[in-house]
């Protein structure tokens, strides 16, 4: 064929692909019917049929719900990516069922790795280790290393186990947007956008799991969480690093996006000033997220219980029912302690760094 008939071949082709990849995309994103499914045995069966297509499900943990899929599927994993809005270079964590799964990812499970495997998992705790070849670069976003979870949470377990493959799972929300810990929460970010949810229990920690590097020397906390650095060192008995502040530099991809923002402006207290917060709601939309210990100052309050856990069990929904009735939101998150750490670092993402 001559030169020129050969470059009108080639670009009537790349036009075409252009057009059916656009058609896909839409067909994708705007015209798919999204079932809410009862947690019922049929149900999971439906659930790993779709897996086993290359689809994805979202399904509850113990922590927040998650979108999976399976995690051997490259072209299952890039829908995770698609349906969410997520950066391709922000990697996923791959959910197991077993401990013999980890061994199926994992290029080698440390001393360190089986330690944590043997007392703190299943919970919510994942685990950063040098990974196999046969997990894609797709769900690693080309790193060297895998995240590994193995959830607690009954539901998530018969998902798992009902699935038979490790499943990789962001959490089911838009990217950006506070995580999902109902399936109302997910329905709210993913109407249309992925084929089923399993409609599980809501749940009971509230805030995801914690990240833990062991592919150093020293152990390195990357995402804190209700499993803190206390309890870690005490299954270890080594020191683990937890770095006072989370930044950009840290070798976890997520420290780079915006997260867990509400529609709102919103905005973190730290020392419960009560002249700054009356302030603050002196402003007709202003809402308050605190504490009971807070109650009464004004109509919009949004309770947070009265402790470090219960803090973490509701602060996402807080956030997504704040949203939606005030103009600009407080959140008060006066405790100190280790098992406040990871909410606190949360509510700071939350608010952008906007301290009062
Ligand atoms: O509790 C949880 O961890 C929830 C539930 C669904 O299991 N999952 C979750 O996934 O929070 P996601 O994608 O929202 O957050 C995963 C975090 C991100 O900050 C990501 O950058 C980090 O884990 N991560 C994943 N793989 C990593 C890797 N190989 N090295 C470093 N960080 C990694
Ligand atoms: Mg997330």
């Amino acid at each position: 064929m001559n030169p020129k008939r050969l470059f009108q071949a080639a670009f009537c082709m790349r036009f075409c692909k252009i057009i059916i990849d656009s058609a896909h995309k839409l067909t994708y994103n705007f015209t798919m019917k999204t079932l809410v499914c009862d947690f019922t045995h049929e149900n999971l069966s439906k659930a790993r049929e779709l897996i086993l297509m290359g689809e994805v499900v979202a399904f509850p943990t113990e922590t927040v719900y998650g979108l999976g899929a399976d995690a051997f599927d490259p072209n299952a994993v890039k829908k995770i990516f698609e349906a969410k809005g997520r950066p391709a270079d922000n990697p996923l964590i791959v959910h197991v069922a077993t401990k013999q799964a980890a061994y199926d990812v994992a290029q080698e499970v440390t001393a360190d790795a089986e330690k944590i495997l043997s007392t703190l998992m299943p919970g919510p705790i994942t685990v950063v280790l040098k990974k196999q070849k046969r997990v894609p670069d797709e769900v690693t976003a080309g790193l060297d290393t895998v995240a590994i979870r193995m959830p607690s949470s009954p539901q998530a377990r018969a998902f798992l186990s009902s699935a038979g493959v490790p499943i990789c799972a962001p959490s089911a929300n838009t990217s950006s947007r506070p995580s999902p810990t109902s399936w109302k929460h997910v329905l709210e970010d993913l109407d249309g956008k992925i084929p089923m949810i399993l409609k599980g229990d809501d749940c009971t920690v509230g805030i995801e799991s914690t990240v833990l590097d062991l592919t150093h020397d020293e152990p390195l906390i990357l995402r804190p969480g209700m499993i803190t650095k206390s309890m870690i060192e005490a299954v270890l008995g080594k020191e683990v690093k937890i770095p006072d502040k989370f930044n950009k530099k840290m070798n976890s991809p997520g420290l780079r996006y915006k997260h867990y923002a509400p529609k709102c402006d919103a905005y973190l207290n730290r020392d419960g000033d009560l002249n700054k917060i009356k302030e603050f709601l002196s402003d007709a939309g202003a809402g308050l997220i605190a504490t009971d210990k807070y109650k009464g100052l004004t109509d919009k309050f949004f309770s947070l219980g009265t402790t470090e856990s219960s803090g973490a069990h509701s602060i996402f929904a807080k956030l997504r029912e704040a949203e939606k009735v005030c103009t600009k939101i407080l959140v008060v998150w006066d405790f100190s302690g280790e098992q406040g750490y990871g909410v606190l670092n949360r509510v700071t993402r939350s608010c952008g760094g906007k301290i009062i």
